[in-house]
């Protein structure tokens, strides 16, 4: 048995959903420690497309439980709809939401937004999920959690408290609130209803697994410098996406979890806004868009694309303790003469290699790189041969890259992803080998 956490090592979007999948075979749970309906993540079964944003990704393995967890925050709506496409396909997922979650109400959205606009260049580029103003209530205590949808009576108390500030905090921003404290609870009790199979003690359902040493495999959304700890404040998420996060956000104690795989996209992606300082608005940022798709799953927003930053990634490394890397994109960024990694920054005239504490000082720092040789791009059914021949029939451009970060942050690679379908991936090291 194991326990492992697969965590975005950057800005999100680093491909965990495969890596997630790809693991989740030999997952007996699957469970979601953060974040909510801004992470989104697509699977593909037997040739059909899911696209959830809430529902772990062992939702169509049959014979998992998958775990929202109390770190997360969930609008019902959205996880309701997740379900019925789940069953739709003929599937019954096996889910268990944390009582102890908190639930995302239609006030959050509307604060969402009239938040950002008042932050003006300090916006982070919300997904406008709700998810800030939620984690906002939960920090207060004055949140609505899954467990409340279960009785009437702590709902409508609480609701009815919850109604009336929210319509005031609203009005600050000059925004008017249309939903009657009465036509929310109506709403809500009915979700509630609908959700009421799924709901329960998902603290102990782990405790319980890990003690019948099952496999359990915590799904991370977002990424590191998202964390509203560690990351770029306050151009970050609203919850710890990093390793200490997934020991939060399920109730699993530090010392259980076996493995942390740190989820490297060989170049650099981010949606949002804030400072990244190996950012390319020119033609080649422009060619790895368009070649890697790199469009928001969750709002389509293109995506900021620069070279591979070592210093985050250094970082990130530390304050996740990665075990193990799984690379992705390698065959994204084929096809270049030559490709560049940020090996440390300049701030101020003085060098450093490592993260500093500020978004202001990360917006004054000059990236400094060390050139690679490029690889050849090569047509998919040859990328998928590499992906059977194993990782020392790879190109030795491509090698040399991968091994000079991998040596860089001292973490060995676990997997090696060469393109988007499960069998575009070289398996260096199985989490849950026995
Ligand atoms: P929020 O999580 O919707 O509040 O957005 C806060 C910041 O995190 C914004 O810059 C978003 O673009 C970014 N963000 C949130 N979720 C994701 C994700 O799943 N992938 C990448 N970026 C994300």
């Amino acid at each position: 048995m194991s326990v492992a956490a697969v965590i975005g090592a950057q800005w999100g979007d680093e491909g965990k959903g495969k890596i997630v999948d790809l693991y989740a075979q030999r997952a007996d749970y699957v469970a979601r420690y953060c974040g909510g309906a801004n992470a989104g993540h697509t699977i593909v079964l037997a040739g059909k497309k899911f696209k959830f944003n809430l529902m772990p990704s062992g939702a169509l393995y049959p014979g998992k439980t998958n775990v929202i967890g109390n770190g997360c925050v969930i609008d019902p709506k959205r996880l309701l709809d997740e379900i019925t496409e789940v069953k739709a396909a003929g599937i019954t997922p096996t889910l268990l939401i944390s009582g102890r979650a908190h639930i995302v109400l239609p006030y959050h959205f509307e604060l969402d937004g009239a938040e950002e606009e008042k932050k003006g260049d300090l916006a982070a580029g919300t997904t406008r999920r709700g998810i800030g103003p939620c984690y906002s209530d939960k920090a207060a205590r004055f949140g609505i959690r899954a467990s409340d949808l279960l009785s009437q009576d702590a709902l409508s108390k609480k609701l009815e408290k919850m109604h009336d500030l929210k319509v005031k905090q609203l009005g600050i921003y000059g925004k008017t609130f249309n939903l009657g404290y009465k036509d929310v609870l109506s709403q809500y009790s009915g979700y509630g209803r609908l959700l009421s199979p799924y709901i329960g003690d998902a603290t102990f359902a782990l405790f319980s697994a890990i003690s019948k040493k099952k496999n359990v495999l915590l799904e991370g959304a977002q990424g590191a410098m998202l964390d509203i700890d560690h990351g770029l404040y306050p151009f970050g998420t609203s919850s710890n996406t990093t390793a200490g996060g997934a020991c939060t956000g399920t109730g699993i104690p530090p010392k259980k979890i076996d493995e942390v795989v740190g989820v490297v996209k060989v170049y650099t992606s981010r949606v949002g806004a804030g400072p990244v300082p190996t950012e390319l608005n020119d033609a080649t940022g422009q060619k790895i868009r368009d070649k890697g798709d790199e469009y928001g799953t969750v709002t389509r927003r293109p995506r900021r694309i620069g070279w591979l930053d070592l210093v985050t990634l250094r970082y990130s490394t530390w304050i996740n303790g990665f075990t193990g890397i799984a690379f992705t994109r390698l065959d994204t960024l084929a096809g270049f003469d030559e490709v560049k990694i940020c090996t440390h920054y300049e701030l101020d005239g003085k060098k450093i290699d490592f993260m500093p504490q500020t978004q202001e000082e990360f917006a004054r720092c000059k990236p400094v790189y060390k050139s690679f040789k490029g690889w050849l791009d090569m047509p998919e059914k040859e990328w998928k041969a590499f992906a059977k021949k194993g990782y020392a029939a790879l190109p030795k451009e491509a090698r040399d890259y991968l091994e000079f970060i991998s040596k860089d942050i001292g973490v060995p690679m676990y997997i090696v992803s060469v393109g988007p379908g499960r069998e575009d991936t070289i398996v260096l090291k199985d989490v849950f080998a026995k």
